[in-house]
């Protein structure tokens, strides 16, 4: 039965109602005259506390407040990608037209249009077992998504007594009907999923595949896996937003939920006018294609917020089940925590450090648990992943606050963004000494077996010698860059063109926004071979001024701007003018 209760009292997005015994934690509930969406969020006795999705002004206590029956839960089928969604999957273009504005309360949409028809493709048969997570055709959702269509994860099971065949159907349309045990509700192009709830996999594997950005001090230094998790905590205007929009730009990932968390509204506005008008640098469709936008903008209601990350993974977890690649990022984490704590506050719960409530880490962990490389239920065999990353935003930048220091225990590569190379022009403005990857030895094997097999010793050689040039650096700032050998001086040089040369990257230069795991390697190498044949050249009797003074170094440090992806021969050109030019250096020697 359905709960029916009357609102006592109202602060903020909290609203607290009795007469609620019926209802269930989590159920989503109608509430006030204007039926505003609400979620249980705690139930004693008969009194429920409710966080209110929309805009609670003018709300009064004695106004009904009536169960649903159903937790939150968000709609999966045709017609998600694209959109751009509130926290709790409202259509924000739709709403807008509806009401004047993102935020117009108590306005129902649906989340995707049910009447579009969709041309659907059977690919199982009348006489076919299916169980849950089953695909039974698909259809094309844009031109780069084939969205499979699945039996839902929950579905009972059994054999197929009919299906449709090939032709236009709307999402309401019954595409098969399956006989089995307790009745099977037939299968549509949609199904419900509530968002707190991880979808069911068949297996879990390892993340050893990398996940591709294209940007070299990710990829080289601190690589990502498909299936992997990820923080970016910076402080104000480190380069957070740009680093996740270069994520979501160049991920080799079929899909991107994008999940603008609280974020000034301005902000969140670029990634609504810019994301739609871009193109997908791979396929040359629009981006669009294959991107949600998730917002929800520090204007929009805070409840909201909270839900924003479990609607955009649970979205995520949908297309890793038809075997997809996901990337999911979450811009900012900090604001998603700072919902938490205004609603624990609004509640009166205990707080713990820093006026988070004491379940800071565990839904922080509960989140980040949602991302895995796996085997999806039902056949055909499908392989998917979804790959979480998310920015933190530590005010003053100090990492030891709860948000960070909480997400630090359940991700497993830490970008960390350093203020002073931000403020010195340095960007991506991550901090090589700082960051970290817990996937490296996962992925080096695939990079050994697709691009290099000497990729994992040219990167220990390279992340070796910024190593050195950090522990120098104390020497230098107390003695001067005199008081070092010729060899440490020529760490200090070597770091010096792999911070130019390959730590450095523009997102606003055309050529290097880009670069491929082929050009990173050639770069890498050709710093590499720098070093090794600089040292070499100093054993010879070379000077540090002669191996400063080779022309060919200009060249190298500008390489990542000049070289395109598909010219990667002029890298090894300019490797073999390195290799000349050294070679002088030691004529030079012997001569003298
Ligand atoms: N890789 C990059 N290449 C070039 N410029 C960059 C790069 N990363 C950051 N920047 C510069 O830094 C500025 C601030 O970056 P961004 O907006 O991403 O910071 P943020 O950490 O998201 O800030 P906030 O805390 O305000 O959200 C950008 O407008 C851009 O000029
Ligand atoms: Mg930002």
């Amino acid at each position: 039965m359905a709960a029916r209760g009357r609102i006592v009292w109202v602060s903020g997005p909290a609203v607290k109602a009795d007469g609620m015994a019926d209802a269930k934690m989590y159920e989503t509930v109608s509430v006030g005259e204007s039926k505003l969406i609400g979620e249980v969020i705690r139930l004693t006795g008969d009194v429920a506390f409710i966080q209110v999705y929309e805009s609670t002004s003018g709300l009064r206590p004695g106004e009904p407040v009536v169960g649903t029956g159903s937790p939150l839960s968000v709609f999966l089928g045709p017609g998600i990608i694209g959109q751009i969604y509130d926290g709790i999957q409202r259509p924000l273009r739709e709403l807008s037209k509806k009401s004047g504005s993102f935020i117009g309360r108590g306005i129902t949409t649906t989340p995707v249009d049910l009447s579009k028809k969709y041309r659907f493709v059977p690919s199982a048969s009348e006489g076919d077992e299916v169980g849950p997570g089953s695909v039974i055709g698909s259809v094309k959702e844009t031109d780069l998504i084939d969205h499979k269509i699945m039996l839902p994860p929950g579905h009972p099971g059994g054999r197929i007594s009919g299906i449709v065949p090939e032709g236009d159907y709307d999402l309401e349309a019954d595409l098969a009907t399956v006989e089995g045990d307790g009745a099977p509700p037939p299968v549509k192009m949609y199904h419900k999923w509530p968002v707190r709830k991880p979808r069911p996999y068949r297996e879990r594997y390892d993340p050893t595949v990398p996940l591709l950005t294209g940007q070299r001090v990710i990829d080289t230094f601190f690589p990502m896996a498909k299936g992997g998790t990820g923080s970016i905590p910076g402080a104000f205007g480190t380069g957070k937003t740009v680093t996740l929009h270069q994520i979501a730009k160049w991920a080799d990932a079929q899909v991107v939920v994008y999940i603008g968390c609280g974020e000034r509204g301005n902000e969140m506005t670029e990634v609504l006018t810019e994301f739609p008008h871009l193109k997908d640098p791979r396929t040359g469709k629009p981006l669009m294609d294959r991107t949600v936008l998730v917002a929800n903008t520090s204007n929009m209601p805070v409840a909201a917020r909270e839900a924003s990350i479990y609607t955009g993974v649970t979205i995520a977890e949908y297309y890793r089940d038809m075997g997809m690649d996901v990337v999911l990022v979450a811009d900012s984490t900090s604001r998603w925590a700072e919902a938490l704590r205004e609603m624990s506050g609004r509640l009166e719960e205990m707080p713990a450090e820093e006026g988070y409530p004491s379940y800071l880490a565990s839904r922080l962990a509960e989140f980040y648990e949602r991302a895995g490389r796996v085997r999806a239920s039902g056949g055909p065999d499908r392989d998917g992943s979804v790959t979480l990353v998310g920015a933190v935003s530590p005010s003053g930048g100090d990492f030891t606050e709860p948000v960070t220091t909480h997400t630090m225990r359940f991700i497993k590569t830490f970008w960390a963004l350093d203020a002073k190379l931000a403020y010195s022009r340095h960007y991506p403005s991550i901090n090589w000494m700082n960051s970290y990857s817990g996937y490296l030895a996962d992925v080096a094997k695939w990079w050994g077996a697709n691009v290099s097999k000497e990729w994992l010793e040219m990167r220990g050689e390279a992340y070796g010698v910024l190593q050195r040039e950090d522990t120098l650096k104390e020497i230098v700032r107390l003695l001067g860059p005199e008081a070092l050998p010729d060899d440490q001086k020529l760490v200090l040089e070597a770091a010096r063109m792999i911070k130019i040369g390959i730590l450095q990257q523009n997102s606003f230069d055309e050529i290097d926004t880009y670069c491929s795991p082929e050009r990173q390697v050639a770069l890498l190498r050709l710093m590499v071979r720098f070093y090794r044949d600089g040292q070499q050249a100093l054993k010879d009797g070379a000077s540090l001024e002669d191996i400063r003074a080779m022309p060919v170094v200009g060249a190298m440090l500008k390489a990542r701007m000049e070289v395109r992806d598909g010219e990667i021969q002029k890298l090894d050109e300019i490797a073999s003018r390195m290799a000349a030019q050294f070679g002088e250096l030691a004529g030079a020697k012997v001569r003298n």
